[in-house]
């Protein structure tokens, strides 16, 4: 009876007293509202925590989604105290919401943030000092002893922290629960991905992790389940009888930034591949769960990555394109080379730009292909999935008039419009016999929706799964993507083309459509 059986979930301690609102109220839906809550920053002088972390709270906390009951606590190595961290949340907050910032709101919220210089490395670390400054906070702000462990930091120290809360016996659920929030990158490859998975077990309990891929979260994404699940319409028709092929893209206009150090190492395929990209294949072609709870979920997920083709030795070519760029102009502005970026190796063969044409293979979608592609510094920003159907099968309408039909195209915007389209042919007003292509579509109005990492903080501080990871996705998906990335590193299977900034990729991507007769939505 196990494997039917519904899952854990450990659920944080209800308030021991106090009116809070158990939910929030966003137009005629419910929103629930954490139980009180520490939430404890490890890398809260790093980037994330400025630029997303602390402003995501700030809004969290200004819009009534957090309990009254709350604290943060950031700690990393830089030496600094609880009122300079305060004073520069000030400012990193007013920058990264312009409009949102209100002074009476922020004083209301700055007394909840407490900042400890921190050593990862040395138990003591958490024996004394966490051990001895978390219960006094958690009874200052009556936060029913529910702790939030937020690794914002690089993995080459997760080891050290994970080994160490678990050592200091702060991974015990004996108060309240102790959740650990894990950012990407989850391991470099397969083999390191299992290591840290073992590592975690040996601490905590699969239900007490979350391995966040902010793509998950994204508004956009989430409706993906609830448009092809909760209409009638389009899901008899989303499989190989239907639909000629799919298209997965992730374009950028950004380059790599000030994080040459990470991305050197990841490069396109381990940054939004493994990740990002695989999951927006695994909701668009997974069956419907019996049920919409994170476990189901992740079980169709994970059937699909079981489902991704493995390439053999000589189709690398055909189902992969890789690409690193040269200098250019993005919305005319000059940008420098991938090569000549801060902290770069000149001679970096590291992709910033892949393609690859992918199959799942079941009966749903035996022989359809989809095609992904992500990139930095490409002509625009979007991230959109499209699902083209195959074309009518007979045309009654004379070609002379009319030109070839063009096929029917749902389009699911994830970036930076929000929404989905339906594209198909409609008799063009005032002609006799003249077809055009329109669009249904809706749109979500802006501003309405969460930011990514609101719904992580969120979820994560509820004990809901959905928008993470599961140990079997994580592995499953490093198990698909190893051995490209072994025939792209080791044995330089594919060539790595050049293309400029402010492009649609290398020729090569353009080539793996064309083959076979298709091309890329423009971007
Ligand atoms: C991150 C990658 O996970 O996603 C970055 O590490 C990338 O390289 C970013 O720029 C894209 O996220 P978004 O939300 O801006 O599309």
């Amino acid at each position: 009876m196990d494997d039917i059986a519904l899952p854990e979930k450990t659920t944080c301690a209800p308030q021991e007293s106090g009116p809070i609102p158990a939910y929030h109220r966003v137009e005629n839906c419910d929103v629930e509202v954490p139980r009180p809550a520490a939430l404890i920053i490890f890398g809260a002088s790093g980037d994330l925590a400025y630029r997303k972390l602390l402003p995501s709270l700030y809004r969290l906390y200004k819009n009534r989604m957090l309990a009254e009951q709350f604290f943060i606590l950031g700690t990393s190595r830089v030496e600094m105290t609880t009122e300079q961290y305060r004073a520069s949340l000030y400012d990193a907050i007013k920058v990264a919401l312009p409009r949102d910032f209100d002074q009476a709101i922020w004083d209301k919220f700055a007394p909840r943030i407490y900042y400890s210089t921190f050593d990862y490395g040395s138990l003591e670390s958490y024996t004394r000092e966490l051990a001895d400054l978390l219960p006094k906070l958690e009874s200052k702000h009556q936060t029913t002893g529910n702790r939030i462990f937020y690794l914002a930091i690089p993995p080459t120290v997760f080891e050290d922290v994970i080994h160490n809360l678990g050592a200091a016996g702060l991974s015990r659920e004996d108060k309240g629960c102790s959740h650990l929030v894990i950012e990407k990158p989850f391991g470099y490859d397969l083999a390191s991905a299992r290591k840290l998975n073992r590592l975690v077990h040996t601490h905590y309990k699969e239900s007490q992790i979350f391995r966040i891929d902010h793509y998950l979260a994204k508004e956009t994404v989430q409706n993906v389940l609830m448009f092809r699940f909760a209409n009638s319409i389009f899901e008899p028709l989303w499989n190989r009888r239907y639909v000629d092929h799919v298209q997965i893209t992730a374009s950028e206009t950004l380059g790599v930034e000030h994080r040459a150090g990470y991305y050197e190492q990841a490069g396109v395929m381990r940054d939004m591949f493994q990740n990002h990209m695989f999951q927006l294949l695994c909701l668009t072609a997974m069956e419907p769960p019996p049920l919409f709870i994170a476990d189901r979920v992740q079980d169709e997920k994970a059937k699909v990555l079981r489902s991704l083709r493995r390439f053999s030795s000589g189709e690398f070519n055909d189902h992969i394109s890789i690409g690193q760029y040269t200098k250019g102009t993005i919305n005319g502005r000059e940008v420098p080379a991938y090569g000549d970026e801060p902290g770069v190796d000149k001679q970096s063969a590291t992709p910033t730009f892949a393609a690859m044409k992918v199959f799942v293979d079941n009966w749903r979608w035996n022989g359809v292909p989809f095609y992904l592609r992500s990139g930095k510094r490409l002509a625009s920003r979007r991230t959109e999935i499209s699902i083209h159907f195959k074309d009518v099968p007979y045309s009654m309408f004379p070609d002379s008039v009319t030109g070839p039909i063009a096929p029917n195209v749902i389009l699911l915007k994830i970036q930076p419009e929000e929404g989905m389209s339906l594209f198909h042919q409609a008799k063009q007003a005032g002609t006799k016999l003249c077809l055009n292509t329109v669009e249904m579509k809706h749109d979500y109005p802006r501003g309405v929706a969460l930011d990514a990492y609101e719904w992580v903080l969120l979820d994560c501080m509820l004990g809901d799964h959905m928008l993470f990871m599961r140990e079997d996705s994580v592995e499953l998906a490093w198990s698909a993507l190893t051995p490209v990335l072994d025939a792209l590193e080791s044995d330089k299977v594919v060539p790595l083309a050049r293309y400029a900034a402010g492009t649609d990729g290398p020729a090569g991507a353009l080539d793996l459509l064309r083959k076979d007769g298709r091309s890329w939505r423009p971007l």
